[in-house]
């Protein structure tokens, strides 16, 4: 026999059911569906009980009023209409956690109570995410005539750091482009926006006692085409693209991001990755080449085999100059005094060490230290770096290179070149921030690379989701969280860089939000689609790569056979082999099919309810017969 479990929830009695799907992500930690419903009204008001949710009430009633006829009044004097009910409490025992928050939906009013102003501020996120997807359209045209169903929801994030980066220095984006990367990623509960501000493509930020860094750094020439191909400055050829922050620029993008309870973590990638900087100050290298100009996106390195490379334009700083460390204490100053951020980001990834080693000062400091490896000369430089932080009183983080020569473990690590060096990191006591490119690289095509634009590596929303942050218990506190990162080159504007970091960002939100034994691929993907509209009503660009079909190659018994499979549910695939085009009548994929000899080619589109979706592809035999198909 079914028996009603009833709660008494701030005096009120209420039947708990089962829950229809969750349209939120990141998925909430706990959600109780109750009996009833609330109905949105046109006379309501949005109280706030502490003058620190003015700027969460204000943000609620712009996002309602944005999609309705009415704007929504906020209050602190509680009355009759006071329907929408913003709570900060001293102390909260549903939510002990500082980002958690409470949500009730009761049939007569909403209540939000955090201990925190950004636990309100992720309760209102989830509120607006249960609302129809009509609060996203920016035309005033609806009705504030919704209902939602009563429910209690109690949830709180898994991870403290939950980020992405955004790479400024490969393209400028400006301050009202960042200001609205910010109000994407806010909707999702991120927290961390890292930008990466320098590197051989262009220095972004203002230093006053550098003026040639963005007088000179900020700038290139103009190029198009595949980054890495480019043509090199001609002689006196002026830099006219590019840009960069000023103080008072970064100054408002941190009292914006702060509002939203963001955190602008700023990297200067030091000592490698530095042409704009040398461009600037050539006596910053250990060349001191006067010739050295910010980089369109020429090939000026040569990659190998074993993941070694070498440069043939000098990018580094020079560890055993004394000038530098002088520079590094004016960038960094300045860079402390405009980021609240407790950590700054130092780089310290991919840098080269092949003009170090032909430098004299450089052997000779090695010689000094009884040094017997370059690494221990970039470790040299790091340390240096850290106690320049260290007097200004910030943290300091930088890519997993960094732990390659001891550190004190002050420093946090930022792991990028696979998970396992974070997690070795985290063992030997390390904070760490996770971001392996095999789980979080937002610049990897996210499709078949036949129909995305050319990258160097593909990366899946399904591999993203499948990533759990931590596997080890142990670890868990020594794990910060982590981030995706947008890397640039092939990104030349705000849309695009939306088109690259959606969907993927919704399941990197959910990674670093949810508990892992919460997540679920077939929910997530649901939930992903109801946000694809919601996309498309707010005007954000977003890969639909999910609905495109995932070939795959391999040879049984001699034989050639392909396997077709996709992402999102509820496709019907067809394909040809015969040079027609894969309409609704062409056969249906339900096995791996054999490709017979012969000048072939496979055409595939996959469809739902009769209707085309996604893109068709279209691949010779000699592409199936080798990778990155054939497996
Ligand atoms: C990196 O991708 N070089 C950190």
């Amino acid at each position: 026999m079914l028996r009603n479990l009833y709660l008494t929830i701030i005096g009120l009695s209420m039947a708990v059911f089962a829950l229809p799907q969750s349209t939120v992500i990141p998925l909430p930690q706990k959600t109780e569906l109750l009996k009833g419903t609330f109905l949105f009204r046109s006379d309501m008001e949005i109280y706030y009980n502490s003058d620190e949710l003015k700027f969460a009430a204000q943000y609620l009633a712009q996002r309602l009023s944005q999609s309705v006829a009415k704007d929504i009044p906020v209050t602190t004097k509680p009355g009759k209409k006071s329907r929408l009910k913003l709570i900060i409490t001293q102390q909260n025992d549903a939510v002990a956690h500082a980002e958690g928050y409470e949500l009730l939906i009761s049939i007569e009013n909403i209540a939000i109570t955090a201990t925190t102003p950004a636990g309100v501020f992720y309760g209102i996120q989830t509120l607006l995410q249960l609302l129809p997807a009509d609060v996203e359209n920016m035309d005033k045209s609806g009705q504030l005539t919704w209902r939602l169903p009563c429910q209690h929801i109690v949830d709180y994030p898994r991870f403290g750091w939950r980020g992405l980066m955004l790479d400024v220095s490969r393209h400028f984006f400006t301050v009202a482009e960042v200001k609205q990367y910010i109000e994407q990623m806010v909707r999702y509960k991120f927290n961390t926006l890292h930008l990466h501000l320098t590197d051989d493509h262009g220095w972004r930020v203002e230093i006053k006692s550098l003026p040639r860094l963005t007088e000179v750094g900020a700038w290139r020439v103009e190029r198009h085409g595949q980054f890495g191909t480019r043509e090199k400055p001609r002689p006196g050829e002026q830099a006219t693209y590019g840009g960069y922050y000023t103080q008072d620029d970064i100054r408002e993008l941190v009292r914006f991001a702060a509002e939203r309870h963001v955190t602008i973590v700023p990297e200067i990638d030091v000592p490698g990755h530095c042409m704009a900087a040398i461009a600037a100050y050539p006596y910053l290298s250990c060349t001191g080449d006067t010739s050295i100009k910010v980089d369109p996106g020429t090939n000026f390195a040569e990659w190998h085999a074993d993941g070694s490379f070498t440069m043939f334009v000098d990018n580094t700083l020079n560890p055993a100059n004394e000038e530098v460390y002088v520079f590094l204490e004016k960038v960094f100053t300045e860079l402390a005094a405009l980021f609240p951020s407790e950590y700054i980001h130092v780089g310290g990834d991919e840098c080269y060490k092949g003009f170090w080693a032909k430098d004299t000062a450089c052997q000779e400091l090695m010689r000094k230290n009884n040094y017997t490896r370059m690494e221990q000369l970039q470790g040299y430089f790091m340390q240096r770096v850290q106690r320049i932080l260290d007097k200004l009183g910030k943290k300091m983080i930088g890519w997993d290179e960094i732990t390659e020569d001891s550190l004190s473990s002050q420093a946090a690590v930022m792991c990028w070149r696979n998970r396992d060096i974070g997690y070795e990191a985290a063992r030997k006591g390390y904070r760490v921030v996770m971001a392996p490119t095999a789980f979080s690289y937002l610049d990897y095509y996210q499709g078949d690379h036949l129909v995305e634009p050319p990258v160097y590596a593909g990366l899946r929303l399904s591999k993203v989701y499948s990533f759990n942050p931590c596997p080890y218990p142990e670890l868990e506190n020594m794990i910060l969280g982590g981030q995706g990162n947008l890397w640039t080159e092939n990104v030349p504007y705000l849309q695009y860089a939306f088109y690259m970091t959606y969907p993927r960002a919704l399941a990197i939100a959910e990674n670093y939000w949810t508990l892992d034994t919460l997540k679920d691929w077939n929910s997530f993907i649901h939930r992903v689609e109801i946000h694809f509209d919601r996309f498309d009503r707010a005007g954000i660009a977003y890969s639909k790569a999910i609905f495109d079909p995932m070939v795959s190659s391999y040879y049984e018994d001699n034989q050639l056979k392909v396997k077709i499979e996709a992402e999102a549910p509820l496709l019907e695939i067809h394909y040809t082999i015969d040079g027609t085009m894969p309409t609704l009548y062409a056969p249906v994929y339900t096995a791996p099919i054999s490709i017979p000899n012969g000048q072939i080619t496979l055409r595939v589109r996959a469809y739902r309810d009769k209707q085309p979706v996604g893109n068709m592809l279209i691949i010779p035999i000699n592409m199936l017969k080798a990778p990155p198909y054939l497996r």
